[in-house]
């Protein structure tokens, strides 16, 4: 797999600010980011996440709404946990799960009540619900040099990538 060496030295130089040791591993993670992004763009897959809300607890019925949605949905919600941020503010965070637009649809309406300020959902799947039996094995180039970074990619959750010797 060809790739401009402009391209690949930024991506080095992105991936080795963010802590990454090697490539290989960077590549694992920005694959299964897309593949889970693909996943839970399904309305029908299972996801787990979080929904993470800052709101003023002044505002006007706020919290007896936020529990009341809670309860109403509790087959959604796993956990929650509240902290006083300061006098007005509150940070909420609420662990989910269910299929992806039943969760997406539930977030949006804590996010979308008067008085939340911001909010967001952050949905991902399981590893396992990832699994794939296929083996794919890619190398990296660049155009100018005949340098490969060889890497397995065995998309079967843990040990997902599996880096091989430069030749
Ligand atoms: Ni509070």
């Amino acid at each position: 797999m060809p790739l401009d060496s402009d391209l690949l030295e930024r991506f080095d130089d992105l991936i080795s600010r963010l802590g990454y040791t090697n490539r290989s591993e960077a590549f694992r993670d920005l694959i299964r980011d897309r593949l889970i992004t693909e996943r839970t763009a399904d309305d029908t897959a299972p996801v787990v996440g979080t929904v993470t809300l800052i709101y003023d607890h002044h505002a006007r019925g706020i919290s007896d709404k936020l529990t009341e949605l809670q309860h109403a949905n509790h087959e959604l919600v796993v956990s929650t946990s509240h902290a006083h941020l300061d006098h007005n503010s509150c940070l909420e965070v609420l662990i989910v799960h269910g299929e992806s637009a039943v969760v997406s649809q539930f977030a949006g309406r804590l996010i979308g009540l008067k008085g939340v300020q911001h909010g967001r959902l952050v949905m991902t799947v399981q590893p396992t619900r990832l699994k794939s039996r296929k083996k794919v094995r890619i190398s990296i180039a660049t155009n100018k040099s005949k340098n490969t970074d060889p890497c397995v990619f065995q998309l079967r959750g843990e040990n997902a990538c599996t880096p091989v010797a430069r030749n």
